[in-house]
């Protein structure tokens, strides 16, 4: 679908790559909406970029309720959802201390992939109301998994579970929501430069870049809201989980 004009909604736009999408988004003519934890992240945020702020939990269902109300009221009802809350708490399955305490575990299932679901399927309720456009499509969702789905690292057990369900989920859901002329896509980063990551000492980011076969570099946030433009203008690409990571493959550590 077109971008400008359209209601869009980005979670975890507080910060790193989800705010780098929002400004994206609103540069190409969206009225973004962006949900996040952090209100003072999602308000300065949403100020820079001429969006609406709202701040809510992604896991919790009735604050996801109010968030989505809230988009209804300021912009509209979202055409556009793109997914990118998410944490890592890293913990080996039985450490020096033990076994990995089961709430950490469950936390990061719950934000990462009860949270993405949520979204989902709120978005999807209001979606389904609006009229069809070209092709008879009446919106698009994006979630962000990581290429640690499919190669999660030592201490990653939590965090390459939640991200592969995020990859298991994709094509149920774009099948679920074929019908409303809803699409889902997720995408798969690499290693993106967050400005948490270009706060890392140079000899530590070389480490981490060594390992990526072209281009050698981390992926920018630019790469990664560009993949999201074509993904919501391309209506042929639906259930399908795209790598944006220059080849990389995870070692173990
Ligand atoms: N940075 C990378 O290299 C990389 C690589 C692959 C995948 N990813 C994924 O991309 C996404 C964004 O990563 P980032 O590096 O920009 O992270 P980040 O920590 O900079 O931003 C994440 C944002 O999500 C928000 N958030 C966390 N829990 C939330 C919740 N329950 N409800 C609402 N908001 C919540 C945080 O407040 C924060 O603003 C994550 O899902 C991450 O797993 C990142």
């Amino acid at each position: 679908m077109e971008i400008t004009g359209q209601s869009a909604v980005v979670t975890g736009g507080g910060s790193g790559i989800g705010a780098g999408i929002a400004a994206y988004l609103a540069k190409l003519g969206a009225k973004v909406t962006v949900i996040d934890v952090d209100r003072a992240k999602v308000e300065a945020v949403a100020q820079a970029i001429g969006g609406h702020a709202v701040v809510a939990d992604i896991a919790d269902g009735p604050g996801g309720e109010a968030a989505f109300k809230s988009v209804r009221e300021r912009f509209g009802a979202a055409r556009i959802l793109v997914n990118v809350a998410g944490i890592l708490i890293p913990g080996r399955i039985l450490g020096k201390d033990g076994p990995l305490p089961l709430e950490k575990f469950r936390k990061v299932i719950d934000v990462n992939l009860v949270g993405t679901f949520n979204m989902m399927r709120l978005a999807a309720a209001d979606m389904a109301g609006l009229a069809p456009l070209a092709d008879g499509e009446r919106g698009v969702i994006i979630a962000t998994s990581s290429i640690a789905a499919y190669e999660g690292q030592i201490g990653q057990a939590a965090y390459a579970a939640s991200k592969a369900g995020l990859v298991g989920l994709t094509l149920p859901a774009a099948r679920d929501l074929a019908r409303s002329g809803i699409r889902v896509v997720t995408i798969a980063p690499g290693l993106v430069a967050t400005p948490m990551m270009l706060t890392l000492p140079p000899d530590i980011q070389k480490s981490l870049t060594d390992a990526v076969p072209f281009p050698n570099r981390l992926v920018t946030q630019d790469e990664v809201a560009r993949l999201c433009q074509h993904v919501i203008e391309n209506v042929a690409l639906n259930g399908e989980v795209i790598r944006l990571d220059g080849a990389l493959r995870l070692a173990a550590k």
